[in-house]
């Protein structure tokens, strides 16, 4: 038998930064402070990443590039290897992305690469909870209320077939 599937998923839209929730702006405000201390000497793009977790702290990382280009790292996967090597229990409920320019915020939001996407559906495996997704742009703000929407027909731990505590 043949069956055609069709995925879709909704996220929120925001056009003015005065609509959001005072909890995702204070976490966006702290992925621009990262991206501001991002080095990108290479590209020129600088990524920030905020991390928040449950106990209420915030993470911060950045993007940080090499001149052997592969061993760069982007932004999320910098904040979510500070927050989990650092507060393993501490589990994250929110991750805000935002970047810029050598002429500031990026207009448009940032969106997590592939790499950073499957390390983040790693994250919601281990904690066993979904990660609100922030993606901040000057022109808009898009909530995504988990990875799952971004990274559908993920390969996890399932398909290992291990069973982690
Ligand atoms: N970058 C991130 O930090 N996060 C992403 O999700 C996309 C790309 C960085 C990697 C590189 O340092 C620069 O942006 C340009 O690709």
């Amino acid at each position: 038998m043949i069956r055609t599937n069709n995925i879709s998923f909704s996220y929120t839209e925001y056009e003015k930064t005065e609509e959001l929730d005072s909890h995702d702006m204070e976490l966006i405000i702290a992925a621009r402070e990262a991206a501001s201390k991002a080095y990108a000497p290479y590209s020129k793009f600088k990524v920030g990443a905020a991390v928040r977790l449950e106990s209420g702290l915030i993470v911060m990382g950045a993007n940080v590039e090499n001149a052997a280009f592969p061993s760069g790292i982007c932004a999320e996967r910098s904040a979510l290897s500070n927050s989990i090597s650092n507060h393993p229990e501490d589990k994250p409920s929110a991750l805000a992305i935002a970047s810029m320019t050598e002429d500031g915020y990026t207009d448009d939001s940032p969106s997590p690469c592939g790499n950073c996407r499957q390390v983040i559906a790693e994250e919601e495996a281990r904690i066993g909870n979904k990660i609100r997704i922030i993606l901040s742009g000057k022109n808009k703000t898009q909530i995504i209320d988990g990875i799952n929407s971004l990274l559908p027909l993920q390969f996890n731990r399932k398909n290992l077939k291990i069973n982690l505590p």
